[in-house]
């Protein structure tokens, strides 16, 4: 039985300020001793210190957004794995679309960033999907095909990595894929992981669905069972809606 995983990207939103105070309200929210499922935000960089300091002692897990794929150096605007593991992250999410979508990132990169994440120590997130040109033109199995094998390039060992499946027509659209559309897409994903890595390796792997996700549809989702949790963008900016879902994946 794969225990299920559920993320807070808050993206580039919440000053440090208010991520501290959206932390604290997720962590009373929580409550002590929450074991139903693995939980993580991710605040932005700025915000991971401070919001370390808050979740400490808590079962909830830091986050980072992306991480780049050398150490350091002359790399403006970039920060390396090192560096968020050093503040607290246990994992960083690696290849969201809108990294892909408008900071040029593409599968080579995305793989590069995987494997420094990785072998610093860190768990990846890596997220998949395809837009909606891509889905009605009927390439969508193509996409997530590459997305998944180039993202995965030259790494033997997938138990440190959770794959986010985010269609990237449901991402801050309101539009969810249904639960039939998007336990298709899991699906898909977890036969491919099984012809890459075997099956032992498959059914481990935990399979998380991101966009559009909110209290009101996280059960349906969550009870697929290929959806092993959610990355939860909008709606992880309010903790009451967050620890909701939370409970959602804890049925
Ligand atoms: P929304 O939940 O706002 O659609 O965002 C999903 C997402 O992109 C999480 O990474």
């Amino acid at each position: 039985m794969r225990k299920k995983i559920v993320v807070g990207n808050w993206k580039m939103n919440n000053s440090v300020a208010e991520s501290v105070q959206l932390a604290t309200e997720v962590v009373e929210a929580l409550g002590e001793g929450f074991s139903g499922c693995e939980v993580g935000i991710a605040p932005t960089y700025l915000a991971l210190d401070a919001t370390e300091k808050v979740i400490a002692g808590s079962e909830v897990q830091l986050v980072a957004q992306n991480c780049h794929y050398e150490n350091d150096g002359a790399f403006t605007g970039e920060v390396s794995a090192r560096m968020i593991l050093a503040v607290g992250c246990s994992s960083v999410i690696i290849g969201h679309s809108e990294r892909r979508q408008y900071f040029g990132e593409t599968n080579a990169t995305v793989n590069l960033r995987v494997k420094k994440a990785l072998s610093e120590g860190l768990k990846v997130i890596l997220c998949v999907g395809e837009t909606l040109a891509e889905r009605e033109s009927g390439v969508m199995e193509t996409v997530i095909s590459s997305q998944v094998r180039e993202g995965l390039e030259g790494i033997s060992d997938i138990s440190a990595i959770v794959i986010a499946y985010e269609p990237v027509w449901a991402i801050g659209t309101g539009k969810t894929a249904s639960s039939a559309q998007a336990e298709e897409v899991h699906l898909f994903i977890r036969t491919l992981i099984t012809e890459l890595y075997g099956q032992s390796a498959a059914e481990k792997v935990r399979i998380q669905y991101g966009g559009s996700v909110k209290p009101s549809n996280a059960v349906e989702l969550f009870a697929m069972p290929n959806i092993d949790g959610g990355l939860i963008g909008g709606a992880a900016l309010n903790a009451e809606d967050f620890v909701a879902i939370v409970k959602a994946a804890s049925l």
